[in-house]
């Protein structure tokens, strides 16, 4: 008998519409005031976005033996910091985007101040929702927050847009530019599957798996984007095609060419699912995201 072959696609439209419930109960109401505020940070929230970061918390807590109710507040917390890093990302002073989610960017709709504040609210409820999820017997609240505190401040998230500022239009060597992937996309990504790990009270040796896993996913991640950026149209991605040349990022079709940029993002794809060895094939639905997320067109 022949096993049925695991549909991601089907595992994560399952999964989606209770992220985005638990994101809607989480968050203040678009009617509370100020409403402006919650208008604002809702538009960007729920403009479409493909909800990666909780489906690989999700995942990463199946791999575990956890439940979805558990990680779900984990899942939550890392989309918010992940929507406000992107409606930073996309202000005049940074890549200035009009385009995001297949909509109009934040500050575009809002303006400029609102934007900042919608980040700034967003960023600031994702500890709140993480504090309110349940302790397990290895780990808890203080674990929760130094973990998400850790990736997306000023010596990982922000260092890396930090650095990715300060790269444009310059000629960056591969050691400067994996410097800042692995700072501006793979430590929240990283983050997202320990924090999976941890609801479900994962094993140190099963932490250090998942710690490697989304090291190497984080990494191949963000050179896809960068990869898609000059392969793939505007309407395709959802964001401004053909941006990183103009605004001449540092980005590895830039530094190595297409061909190789490919060939190190299969790489670090390898180097992940290596990493899942410890799981002995419980992890399967991790294994299939990250195959995806190499895959992927948008
Ligand atoms: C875009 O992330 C920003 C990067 C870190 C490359 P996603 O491609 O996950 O964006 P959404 O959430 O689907 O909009
Ligand atoms: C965004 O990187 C990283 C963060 C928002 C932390 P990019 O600037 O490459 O993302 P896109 O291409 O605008 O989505
Ligand atoms: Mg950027
Ligand atoms: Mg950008
Ligand atoms: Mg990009």
């Amino acid at each position: 008998m022949s096993v049925p072959a695991f549909d991601l696609s089907a595992w994560v439209a399952a999964r989606a519409p209770r992220v985005d419930a638990a994101l809607d109960r989480f968050l203040p109401r678009a009617t509370a005031k100020p409403a402006t505020i919650h208008k604002a940070m809702r538009y960007s929230l729920f403009a479409g976005g493909k909800r990666m970061r909780p489906a690989l918390v999700l995942a990463a807590a199946e791999a575990c033996g956890g439940t979805e109710a558990a990680a779900l507040p984990h899942a939550a917390a890392v989309e918010c910091i992940h929507t406000y890093s992107l409606i930073h990302d996309d202000l005049p002073g940074m890549d200035n985007d009009d385009l995001r989610r297949g909509k109009p960017t934040n500050h575009k709709v809002f303006g400029e101040g609102m934007a900042i504040l919608a980040g700034d609210g967003l960023l600031t409820w994702a500890f709140e929702i993480l504090a309110q999820a349940d302790d397990t017997k290895r780990y808890g609240t203080r674990d929760y927050i130094r973990e998400l505190a850790q990736a997306s401040g000023s010596l990982q998230l922000i260092a890396g847009q930090v650095a990715d500022l300060e790269g444009e239009g310059r000629d960056l060597t591969v050691a400067q530019l994996r410097y800042i992937h692995e700072r501006k996309t793979s430590a929240l990504l990283r983050c997202a599957v320990r924090l999976g790990g941890m609801s479900a009270n994962c094993t140190p040796a099963q932490l250090t798996a998942l710690s490697d896993f989304g090291y190497n996913v984080g990494l191949a991640f963000q050179v896809i984007d960068d990869i898609l950026d000059v392969t793939q149209s505007s309407e395709q991605l959802g964001k401004t095609a053909g941006k990183d040349e103009r605004s001449q990022k540092a980005t590895y079709p830039r530094i190595v060419g297409l061909k190789k940029s490919q060939a190190i993002a299969a790489k670090l794809t390898r180097q992940a699912f290596a990493a899942l060895r410890p799981f002995k094939g419980r992890a399967g639905a991790l294994e299939d995201l990250a195959q995806y997320l190499l895959e992927r067109k948008n």
